[in-house]
Order: structure tokens, then C-alpha cells, then sequence
């Protein structure tokens, strides 16, 4: 058999053989700090180093964070190592490779997670895997790498999906890249885009008619680099960032532990809304082993207000992301630090009972299921372990008073009374029957947490 043909039969087994790693790796999401939404491309092993240390100090490890994560630009820019075909760590940036920087996260308690690219370069235009898993695989299992991001930039023309037609050879190059003559859409069509509704279905030709993504060459590559992983004797969580062009969600459960669903985040409070009305669309997507990814936090960063800041961390918690912050730690305020820490909300994003995740109720202001960037769904519940869980977001901007009807909330009765605890603060509310009104200011999140009945 080919190694294509090898690929596509594995394609082809049934979705119960869902990626579930040793150790409870990946059934929850990833807590933790990436480097790129503080430093871009601007790393080193110190800028690492400082997150990692300033996480132990300032209680994010005790809290539950877990992964320190290199993303872009720790490598060479000029090439992989001539005779091994292994990417090599930047010396300048990391003096004693990838292995030292890992060895001293691990020290401090942590995972250490790095990045890559399903491409022939990475998105800042290092050299990427595509072609090259099985050495990368095996070079990150042997520098003690417990985490990949694999990005989706740089793919080769022969792997586009979206070929206008397309030929292949179906022997595979030296690289392990397939020959073919492909006629690519020129430019090739971007088929994302934050105004169209769930599911974006474009017009693939190639390799097949319709929309399964699953077979189609963009999974294809995040399987090849994952059973390059899986061949190693390490677990390595795969971590998906294909920016929800391939409806990852329909593919990703088998492929990875957890898939980007939108594209990039930055630290306004639009693209925030942008990524929320779209993700919510997706919560049926969500359980244990596989998550929807809303992509890193930007708590600490830009403009966003303390309001925006706790929407933002809130229902990034609720919706069961990976929560990855990509501040410089040492600069959080005391506010944002409770946010990050919120016990509750922890709680409910990495509960070991209860795997699915918040989902709204009601939108609100529009009507249900409207797709709108800019007024996402604003009545969210969901069930944990202990209790049920509501928030109430508020798009408008003015302090408005929102109330959690009882009647209307999926996981509470009617006519039930239930203790409440507001989850920033902790306040207890104490028994509340049928309703509870609260005053949201704007474009803050309110959270609820319904425990026993009284
Ligand atoms: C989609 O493609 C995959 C892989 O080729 C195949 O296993 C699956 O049956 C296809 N699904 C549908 C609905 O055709
Ligand atoms: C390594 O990083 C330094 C600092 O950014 C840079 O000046 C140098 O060109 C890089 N070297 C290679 C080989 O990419
Ligand atoms: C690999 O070889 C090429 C061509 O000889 C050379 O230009 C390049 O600098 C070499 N790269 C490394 C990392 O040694
Ligand atoms: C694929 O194309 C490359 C570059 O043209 C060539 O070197 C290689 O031999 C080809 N591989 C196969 C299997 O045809
Ligand atoms: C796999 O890793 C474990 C733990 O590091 C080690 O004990 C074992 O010998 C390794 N097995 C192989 C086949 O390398
Ligand atoms: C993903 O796979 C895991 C493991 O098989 C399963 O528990 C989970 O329910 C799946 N997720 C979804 C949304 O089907
Ligand atoms: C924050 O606001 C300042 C002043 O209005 C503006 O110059 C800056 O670009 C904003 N930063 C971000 C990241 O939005
Ligand atoms: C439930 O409450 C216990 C005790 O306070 C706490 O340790 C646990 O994290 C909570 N779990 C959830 C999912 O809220
Ligand atoms: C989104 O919803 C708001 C509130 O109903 C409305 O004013 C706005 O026009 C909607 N946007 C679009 C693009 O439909
Ligand atoms: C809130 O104010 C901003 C800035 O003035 C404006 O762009 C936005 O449309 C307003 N939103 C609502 C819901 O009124
Ligand atoms: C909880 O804390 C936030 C931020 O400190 C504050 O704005 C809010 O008023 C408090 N809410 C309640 C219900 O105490």
C-alpha cells in the first residue's frame, strides 16, 4: 500500500476511535500561557522563563494552569539541519535548544508546548512539517515537548483543497509532499469569513464534490502529523489551528484534542463579540476529548475594559476553550488576575464529571438563533458537577437589568428555589425562587451558579 493509500484507509475508520491520550491528556481543556498574544514573534527562552516563573508566584499554577507554550519563531529561519532534517532551535533565542528551555518548565511544574505548521513554512515564515512529521514528531518527543499548535499556513499548492481541478500523483515525493498538477483558484478563496453563518459551505471540486472535510487534504494533513505523534513514546496533546475554514469541528475529535473554530483573536472588543456569536452555534461540538478552541485569551492586553475582560474570560470558560493566556503575566492588574483565577469558573471549564459545555438559551435582544457579530446570544446555561451555571452577557452600552427565569433555563425547574452564588465574587445570594434579576453593566457578563435546591 502506498503511504497515501495508508493515510486515507486510516481516514476512513469510524469516529469512535476518538483521540483519547494516556493519562486524562486533552479530555479537558488546556489551561496555561502561550507566547504569541504577549511577544508575536518576539520570544526567547527568558520571555518563557518569566510567564512560567511569574505563573508559580502569582497562583496560577496552584489555580490549575498547566502548559507554557512556545508558539511561532523559535527556529532557525534559514533552514533545518542539513544532515538530520531536524528543525533546529534558534541559538540566540534558546542557548541551550528547545531541551534546556523544556527542562527548566518542567522544573517549575509545567508542561512545555511548541509550534509548527501543516505548510512548507510556518505563519511568521519559519521553516514548517509538512513532509517532514515523522523527524518533527520524534525531534519534539526527544526535546520533552508535551503540546503541539499546529498551525495552516504555507500549505503546498498540491495540498489545496481549493483547486479549481487537479490531478495527482498519488506517490508520494521524497518530502512526502504528493505530485500534481493542481490549477488553484487564483487567489486562492478564503472561505472564512465572520458574516456568514455556520456552515460555510464552498465550492470544493477536489478531491471530492460536497462538503465532507473530512476527506478532504487539509484533514488529511493534520492526520499525518497525528500519527506522527501518536508513533511517539511520549503523549503530546495536538492542539488544531486551522482557523475553522474546514469545519474542524466535524473532523477534529478524531484528529486532535482541540480545533480553532474562527480566525485570529486580538484584543478588541469586536473580534471578541466575532468569535463569541460564532462559537455559539458550535457547543454541540464540545465534550470531553474534543474542544471547540475560541483561540488564547487577550486578558491584559489592548483596551478591553474590567466588563469586557470577564465577558470575555467568562464565556471563554463556559464554552469549554482551551483557556491560554498571552499576557506578560508580571503586568496583570489584581482585577484581571481574580478573573483568570475565578475558582468557579475554573471549575466549570475543566469539570471531570460533566464534559459538555454552556450553550445559550436565549438570545436575547435578537431573535434566537440569529447569527450576528455584533449582539452574540447574551442567555447561557449550562450543567457541572456542582449545579447549574448561567451567565448573562450585555451587548448594549448601557448597564441594563437582565433576569435568569427560571421557566426558560433547560437545566432548572420552574417553580424550583435554588441557592445562588454570584461567580465573580462569590456573594451568596441566598434562596431564590423562580427568577433572579440582576444589574449588568454594559458589555459586562453576569454569572449565576444554581446549586441545591432549598
Ligand atoms: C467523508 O469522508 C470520510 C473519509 O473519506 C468517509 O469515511 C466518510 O464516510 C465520508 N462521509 C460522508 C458523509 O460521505
Ligand atoms: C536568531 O534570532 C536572532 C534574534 O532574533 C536573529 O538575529 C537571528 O537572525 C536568528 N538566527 C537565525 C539563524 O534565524
Ligand atoms: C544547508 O545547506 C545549504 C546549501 O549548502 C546552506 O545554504 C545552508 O546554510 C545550510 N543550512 C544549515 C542550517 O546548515
Ligand atoms: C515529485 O516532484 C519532485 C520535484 O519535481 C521530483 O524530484 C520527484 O522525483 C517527484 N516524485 C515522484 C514520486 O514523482
Ligand atoms: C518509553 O518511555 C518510557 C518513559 O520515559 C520508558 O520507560 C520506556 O523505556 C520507553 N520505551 C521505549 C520503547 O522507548
Ligand atoms: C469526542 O470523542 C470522545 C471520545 O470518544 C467522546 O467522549 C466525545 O463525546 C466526543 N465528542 C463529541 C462532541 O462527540
Ligand atoms: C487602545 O486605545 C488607544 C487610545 O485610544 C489606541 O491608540 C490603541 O491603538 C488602542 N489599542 C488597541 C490594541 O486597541
Ligand atoms: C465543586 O465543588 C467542589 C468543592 O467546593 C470543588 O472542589 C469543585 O472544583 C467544584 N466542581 C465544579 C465543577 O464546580
Ligand atoms: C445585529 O443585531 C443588532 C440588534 O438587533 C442590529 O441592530 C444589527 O443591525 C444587527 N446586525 C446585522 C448585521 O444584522
Ligand atoms: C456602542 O458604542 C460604540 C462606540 O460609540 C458604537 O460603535 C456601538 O455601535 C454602540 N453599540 C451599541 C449596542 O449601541
Ligand atoms: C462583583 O465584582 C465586580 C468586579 O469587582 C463588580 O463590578 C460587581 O459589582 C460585583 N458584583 C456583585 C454582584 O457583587
Amino acid at each position: 500500500m502506498s503511504r497515501l493509500a495508508a493515510v486515507l484507509a486510516l481516514s476512513a475508520l469510524p469516529a469512535a476511535l476518538a483521540i483519547q491520550l494516556p493519562n486524562g491528556i486533552g479530555k479537558l481543556p488546556a489551561l496555561g500561557w502561550n507566547s504569541w498574544n504577549a511577544y508575536g514573534c518576539n520570544i526567547d527562552e527568558s520571555k518563557l522563563l518569566q510567564a512560567a516563573n511569574a505563573m508559580v508566584s502569582m497562583g496560577f499554577k496552584d489555580a490549575g494552569y498547566e502548559y507554557v507554550i512556545s508558539d511561532d519563531c523559535w527556529s532557525n529561519l534559514d533552514g533545518r539541519d542539513n544532515y538530520t532534517h531536524q528543525l533546529v532551535a534558534n541559538a540566540t533565542k534558546f542557548p541551550q535548544g528547545i531541551t534546556g528551555t523544556s527542562g527548566k518548565i518542567h522544573d517549575l511544574g509545567f508542561k512545555f508546548g511548541i509550534y509548527s505548521s501543516a505548510g512548507t513554512k510556518t505563519c511568521g515564515g519559519y521553516p514548517a512539517s509538512l513532509g517532514y512529521e515523522e523527524v518533527d514528531a520524534a525531534t519534539f518527543a526527544s526535546w520533552g515537548v508535551d503540546y503541539l499548535k499546529y498551525d495552516n499556513c504555507f500549505p503546498s499548492e498540491v495540498w489545496y483543497d481549493d483547486c479549481l481541478s487537479c490531478e495527482a500523483d498519488p506517490s508520494f515525493s521524497p518530502t512526502g509532499i504528493v505530485n500534481g498538477s493542481c490549477t488553484p483558484s487564483t487567489p486562492p478563496v478564503n472561505h472564512y469569513s465572520f458574516d456568514k453563518p455556520i456552515p460555510i459551505c464552498p465550492p470544493y471540486k477536489w478531491p471530492v464534490d460536497g462538503n465532507n472535510y473530512t476527506a478532504k487534504y487539509t484533514a488529511l494533513k493534520f492526520r499525518i502529523m497525528q500519527q506522527a505523534l501518536q508513533a511517539q513514546n511520549r503523549t503530546i496533546l495536538y492542539s488544531l489551528c486551522e482557523w475553522g475554514v474546514d469545519e474542524p469541528w466535524t473532523w477534529g475529535n478524531t484528529t486532535g484534542s482541540s480545533w480553532r473554530m474562527s480566525n485570529d483573536i486580538n484584543p478588541s472588543w469586536s473580534r471578541i463579540l466575532q468569535i463569541l456569536n460564532q462559537n455559539s452555534f458550535l457547543t454541540n461540538y464540545n465534550n470531553f476529548w474534543g474542544h471547540n478552541d475560541a483561540d488564547m485569551l487577550e486578558v491584559g492586553n489592548g483596551n478591553l475594559t474590567a466588563a469586557e475582560t470577564r465577558t470575555h474570560f467568562g464565556l471563554w470558560a463556559l464554552m469549554k476553550t482551551p483557556l491560554l493566556m498571552g499576557t506578560d503575566v508580571t503586568k496583570l492588574s489584581a482585577h484581571d488576575v481574580g478573573v483568570l483565577q475565578n475558582k468557579r469558573l475554573l471549575a466549570f471549564n475543566q469539570d471531570a464529571v460533566v464534559g459538555g459545555s454552556a450553550a445559550p438559551y436565549k438570545w436575547g435582544v435578537n431573535e434566537d438563533w440569529t447569527f450576528n457579530s455584533t449582539f452574540p446570544a447574551q442567555y447561557w446555561s449550562g450543567a457541572s458537577s456542582n449545579g447549574t451555571m448561567v451567565a448573562m452577557f450585555n451587548p448594549l452600552n448601557e448597564t441594563m437589568k437582565m433576569t435568569a427565569l427560571y421557566s426558560e433555563i433547560p437545566e432548572l425547574e420552574s417553580d424550583g428555589c435554588y441557592a445562588v452564588t454570584e461567580a465573580w465574587n462569590g456573594t451568596d445570594l441566598g434562596c431564590k425562587e423562580k427568577s433572579v434579576e440582576v444589574e449588568v453593566e454594559a458589555h459586562d457578563t453576569a454569572v449565576l451558579l444554581f446549586e441545591g435546591k432549598c
